[in-house]
């Protein structure tokens, strides 16, 4: 798809960080924009930052996590703006910590938004894509610890391993079933967000009962993000290469520093039958 101008853009998790950039990029090259977020007063603020530019854009408060929710937005996209052209499933939270101390709640929330957020958004847009018989793209947010795993933030790698695995078989179906509608999927290294305070938007039903567990590993992991996080590179970058992707057809977004030689040596260890040698990403 090399042509953006006069289409319809739908990204969640659009309030924050790469979200809200891929959503103002999207603006930014004449696209009507639909903001959708679980965060109601920030969507707000996001949709006005994006109306400033003169781009026609409105917010769909939406918690991924629900079927029923992802099928509201994009019925809502269409009616607004008369189709889908362009749809970012982005929304997503970390939650870190020992795999033996963590809650059953984090386990529950961060597949539910990470995962199924995805699965709901695959389910529900591209049959609309396929509708349409137009050019059309889909874009998953996975991340480089889709390709890496490292310690402390188990539950994350698995959720976006599985993004890859949906994604990746996605591609292939597509291949086989439209030459109009395309996926790809977005690896970023660390990124500037509000990632590592993505219990904000934590929804009660997943602290129920004081089922967070605090521990000391939790504490380190999460200090480590917070204190990493201004090493990050702008958000905007990811929406200049989701851009660059959709116009060439590009399927890995991926990192181009250290997370790459991490991933390299996880599957020299996979590929060698050696057992894993942790490498962080320099
Ligand atoms: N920041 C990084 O370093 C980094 C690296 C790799 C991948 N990612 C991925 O990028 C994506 C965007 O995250 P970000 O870094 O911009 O963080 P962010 O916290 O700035 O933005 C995430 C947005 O998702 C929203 N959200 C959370 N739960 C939701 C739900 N149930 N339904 C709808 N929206 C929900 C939040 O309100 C927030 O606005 C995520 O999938 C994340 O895993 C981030």
């Amino acid at each position: 798809m090399d042509t953006f101008s006069g289409k319809t853009a739908v990204v969640t998790g659009a309030a924050s960080g790469i979200g809200l950039a891929m959503a103002e990029r999207f603006a930014a090259e004449g696209m009507r924009v639909v903001l959708a977020d679980i965060e109601e007063a920030a969507l707000g603020s996001a949709v006005e930052r994006v109306r400033t530019t003169g781009a026609e854009a409105i917010g769909v408060v939406t918690d991924v996590s629900k079927a029923d929710d992802v099928a509201a937005l994009a019925k809502r996209a269409c009616s607004e703006f008369g189709g889908i052209h362009v749809a970012c499933n982005n929304a997503g939270v970390f939650a870190g910590g020992l795999l033996w101390e963590e809650s059953l709640a984090d386990y529950q929330w961060v597949m539910d938004v990470n995962v199924w957020g995805v699965i709901h958004g695959i389910r529900t847009f591209i049959p609309i894509m396929l509708e349409q018989d137009t050019e059309c793209h889909l874009v998953n947010t996975a991340s480089m610890a889709a390709v890496t795993v490292m310690p402390f933030a188990g539950i994350y790698h698995m959720t976006k391993h599985a993004v890859l695995a949906l994604s990746e078989a996605l591609f292939h179906e597509l291949a086989v079933t439209s030459d109009k509608v395309q996926v790809s999927v977005l690896c970023p290294e660390l990124i500037k967000t509000g990632i590592a305070t993505s219990d904000r938007n934590r929804p009660a039903k997943y602290s129920k009962d004081g089922d967070v567990v605090e521990s000391d590993a939790r504490q380190l992991v999460m200090d480590s993000i917070t204190e990493n996080m201004d090493q990050g590179l702008d958000p905007s970058v990811m929406a200049d290469r989701v851009v660059a992707a959709i116009r060439s057809g590009t399927f890995y977004i991926l990192s181009e520093d250290g997370w790459r030689d991490t991933a390299n040596q996880r599957m020299e260890d996979i590929r060698t039958g050696q057992n894993p040698i942790l490498m962080p990403p320099l």
